[in-house]
């Protein structure tokens, strides 16, 4: 394996860095020898606690007991909000900017204070009480963050929805956490779009009878239908109440929220987030791999949907103090240059968004780019799927003009926070690679029965010690939390992950190992798009595969067999895809659907999945062992019948 060239980290970047190489590597073993020493600093440095904790760490990955920062207190909206107030009251904490580029806000911390009181006041007064939760189907507005902080609060439990599901994905979410209230607004808006959030809700509803409540914030003029003794206007609630609550003492294993993903089966988990742990992960992540310094403007693109959106566009970012960005719109609306132009609207140091998206900008070519100056920028950051070297350098050489760090994070909604990724300043980067492991992190690479792999070698990723920011369990599921992460390989964490560390330590990160695809950086489980289909009645069996796709990453490749009397159609095709996106949500639209006589199967009945992946990639060189094929004949039929060639 050849190893990719190494860039110097600009001068500039490492004479302000919070840390150096030599720093880095001493802090990293001292996090390893001594967690508990460790994490207990950091606790004390980056969190205000309200009673500190007792013992740093308790229990291990063996017996599936950890607990950090045990009986320690705190509250995640003082650490965000009012802790900064005596320092940062008229500093803004959240830049907003609309889908329109001619619609904007600043809203200060004392200001954002305000509001959060307010609304955990509106909370309070529909009956919401420590430990309920609390869905939120918004469009990227203040009033989420407000919405998501009001709940930290007082101790309600958020369940954040991401507005491009449909009613049957927020209905799931809602029964799965037993929801009481839902937090949405009449519409969203994204480029000429417009997402009709109040319907969804009102859709999802129907089978959900234990919701009372529905605030609504008015995002458009458009009406919606009402339902009087159920539905409320935020701005109305907003004024009946006054601006003050006390911020409630939260326990550290007490959960902050949940926040639902997509695993290699069923339906969707409940990723468990505690209060303690998180907090100071997300809160020391931030500071060190976004290198934040004071008065920095950071703005991160993902959606607040997504486990991004609550830890660094929330949680990591205003727990520091800084100032958050939060975009509304699209990155080609009204053009293809609007990132790079609202970066110099508001000269944003530090900016965090998805390969899909740059991938999809580059495309249009450097003339958007380069029409704008970018010259604020620092730190520039990628999360949620591998990004191909090529397109590091582009983001590298022209986004960032070769000034700029590139800090390619790898993560899930389960670690809560970063796991690995370059420290600006403390890292040479290798374009593609993840980099190092961030502080508190041993990960390791194994085969399939658990033993480490050489050098270079291409294994399974796991993770061999607790850290703070770790889910603490699947929301009312115990037992799928130990079997989806702990069953393949005792005493680890198994990440779903493949990845290869090369000779200077450098994690490569090359995709899922499991049933899950990674579409426009978007987690989608194959079983939940299977059973989409299997909702039509014209459908007999489903399998879903995923295809490289240049700006997507993956795309969805499903293999169809439809019920012996129905005839096969593009009609029907069209119809299957829309019954995807009915179900799950656009994110999920397949790309192709093979007509498919039969499945491929072992003689024990189970769908070599395999050998759908390697048919709809026309990978045909090597089949592999098919010696196990109940009627290899089923085979060359498929082939014969690929869609790409
Ligand atoms: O496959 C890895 C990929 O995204 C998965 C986690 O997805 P999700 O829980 O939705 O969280 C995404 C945002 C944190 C991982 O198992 N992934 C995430 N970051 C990277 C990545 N793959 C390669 N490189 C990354 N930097």
């Amino acid at each position: 394996m050849t190893d990719a060239k190494i860039h110097p980290v600009p001068a500039n970047i490492v004479q302000r860095a919070h840390i150096t190489e030599t720093q880095y590597k001493e802090m990293y073993a001292r996090s390893l020898k001594d967690p508990e020493a460790f994490w207990g600093e950091q606790a004390q440095k980056f969190i205000s606690w309200i009673k500190p904790w007792e013992k740093v760490l308790t229990g291990d990955f063996k017996n599936l007991n950890v607990q950090w920062f045990v009986n320690g207190q705190l509250n995640a909206c003082y650490n965000c909000i009012d802790r900064h107030l005596p320092k940062r009251a008229n500093q803004p904490a959240i830049i907003w900017e609309g889908n329109d580029p001619s619609e904007s806000a600043t809203i200060t911390y004392a200001q954002l204070h305000q509001q959060i009181c307010r609304f955990a006041n509106v909370l309070k007064k529909h009956n919401v009480k420590k430990g309920d939760r609390v869905s939120i189907y918004m469009p990227m507005v203040p009033e989420v963050v407000i919405a998501m902080l009001a709940c930290a609060r007082i101790g309600a439990v958020h369940s954040v929805v991401f507005a491009g599901f449909s009613p049957d994905a927020i209905k799931d979410r809602i029964l799965d956490a037993d929801c009481r209230i839902v937090i949405t607004a009449n519409e969203g808006l994204r480029g000429n779009k417009i997402i009709p959030l109040k319907n969804n809700v009102d859709a999802a509803l129907v089978d959900c009878p234990n919701v009372k409540t529905v605030i609504v914030v008015k995002r458009t003029e458009n009406t919606v239908d009402w339902n009087k003794t159920r539905d409320r206007w935020y701005h109305e609630e907003m004024t009946t109440v006054s601006t003050e609550c006390p911020c409630e003492p939260m326990d550290a294993q007490d959960p902050l929220y949940i926040l639902y993903t997509s695993g290699s089966t069923g339906k969707p988990k409940g990723i468990l987030h505690v209060t303690g742990g998180y907090m100071v992960y997300v809160t020391m992540t931030y500071r060190y791999i976004f290198d934040y310094h004071e008065r920095e403007i950071y703005w991160c693109t993902a959606d607040v949907g997504w486990v991004t959106g609550h830890s660094y566009i929330i949680y990591g970012p205003l727990s520091n103090g800084a100032t958050t960005l939060i975009f509304e719109g699209a990155p080609n609306y009204p053009t293809p240059a609007r990132y790079w132009e609202i970066i110099d609207k508001y000269s944003v140091n530090i900016f965090y968004t998805s390969p899909t998206a740059i991938r999809a900008l580059r495309r249009e070519g450097d003339v958007w780019v380069k029409s704008t100056s970018r010259k604020s920028l620092r730190i520039l950051g990628t999360v949620g799927e591998p990004i191909n070297p090529e397109v590091w350098e582009w983001y590298y050489q022209v986004v960032g003009n070769n000034q700029c760090v590139v800090v390619d994070t790898w993560w899930q909604t389960e670690t809560g926070g970063i796991l690995i990724s370059p420290l600006p300043g403390a890292t040479p980067l290798k374009g593609g690679s993840a980099s190092w492991p961030f502080f508190g992190i041993k990960p390791a690479i194994v085969d399939d029965h658990g033993q480490p792999v050489a050098i270079n070698t291409l294994g399974k990723l796991i993770i061999t010690q607790p850290w703070p920011g770790i889910l603490q369990t699947i929301y009312g599921n115990r037992e799928r939390f130990i079997n989806a992460y702990f069953n393949e390989f005792p005493g680890n964490y198994f990440t779903g992950d493949d990845a290869r560390c090369d000779e200077h330590g450098y994690f490569w990160i090359v995709g899922r190992n499991d049933d899950v695809l990674k579409v426009s950086g978007h987690r989608i489980g194959t079983a939940e798009v299977e059973n989409a289909f299997l909702q039509a009645n014209i459908v007999a069996e489903a399998a879903v595969v995923p295809v490289p796709h240049d700006i997507k990453g993956e795309s969805i490749y499903a293999f169809i067999t439809l019920k012996p009397t129905i005839k096969a159609n593009d009609t029907l095709k069209n119809e299957l895809i829309q019954k995807v996106r009915d179900i799950i949500g656009a994110i999920a639209t397949p790309d192709y659907i093979q007509w498919a006589d039969a499945l491929p199967k072992t003689r024990s009945g189970k769908i070599m999945r395999r050998l759908l992946r390697k048919i709809a990639c026309n990978d045909l060189a090597d089949l592999g062992d098919t010696t196990t094929l109940d009627d290899p004949k089923v085979v060359e039929h498929l082939i014969q019948g690929r869609l790409l060639r």
